[in-house]
């Protein structure tokens, strides 16, 4: 059995006392949702402070990316060194950072590599655009991203797989339940190709793209859907919580 998790990207958004304000407002309830993971990456400025908020809870931390070095001259870089002394998770290849600061298949290879190298467990993002999406070229594009992001990578110990098509990200237009279930699954037989069917069944796969607490439920009764990605949802503490105990209660089933 697979724990889902719930996972909240909360982009370049909240200032420290903004974090805070976050934090405080829903650590509580939070922390009594039990059956499923529940982890919060905020900005890196507000990683030290908002692990103090949470420690003793069972909420979790990531961080929104790394570089893959280690330490040194690398001016306003984070390694992951210093992440694994912060937090437990790390989101790598989001499709804005393949987007906007131009991250390649090998660059985030690196990062997977350098992640579970130090300890740190790492969300890897993959998905389709949309015109690949309308040229059906979506299994071709996740394959292939799978691929060369896990490229000499031997053990999966610890990661994790988002699935976030770029079309759905910010959009409002999420996939629907049974499109994700089936990339999912694809993306479930790629990995047990690879490596082989245990490893398949054990890693976690999350859907990410306009998950509110409207269509939550959709996804989590898909049986290949692991829990959620979570963006602009999960900036308001009510609606994060709603999205955190419908899956909590769906799979309790
Ligand atoms: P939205 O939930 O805002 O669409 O963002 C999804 C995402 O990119 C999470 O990493």
């Amino acid at each position: 059995m697979r724990l889902p998790m719930i996972a909240g990207n909360w982009k370049m958004n909240t200032t420290v006392g903004e974090a805070v304000e976050l934090v405080n407002e829903m650590r509580k309830e939070l922390d009594t949702v039990d059956g499923v993971d529940k982890v919060i990456c905020p900005p890196f400025v507000s990683l030290a402070v908002v692990r103090e908020l949470i420690k003793g809870s069972s909420i979790m931390l990531g961080a929104q990316n790394m570089y893959f070095e280690e330490k040194g001259a690398y001016t306003g870089e984070i390694s992951p060194v210093m992440l694994a002394d912060l937090c437990e998770f790390v989101i790598i290849g989001h499709s804005e950072r393949r987007q906007y600061f131009n991250e390649t298949g090998e660059i985030i290879n690196k990062k997977v590599q350098a992640a579970l190298k130090v300890g740190l467990k790492p969300i890897l993002c993959i998905g389709e655009r949309l015109e690949e999406n309308k040229a059906g070229r979506t299994k071709e594009v996740v394959t292939k991203q799978l691929s060369s992001a896990l490229a000499k990578i031997d053990s999966l110990n610890g990661l994790i797989i988002a699935y976030e098509p770029v079309w759905a990200i910010g959009t409002g237009r999420a996939a629907t339940g049974k499109q994700a279930n089936d990339t999912i699954g694809l993306i479930r037989q790629t990995i047990s190709q690879k490596y082989d069917k245990k490893i398949a069944q054990n890693l976690r796969i999350l859907y990410g793209g306009s998950v509110t607490a409207e269509n939550t439920a959709e996804f989590m009764q898909q049986p290949e859907i692991d829990g959620a990605l979570v963006g602009g949802a999960s900036l308001k503490a009510n609606e994060f919580l709603s999205i955190v105990r419908q899956t909590s209660e769906i799979r309790a089933r």
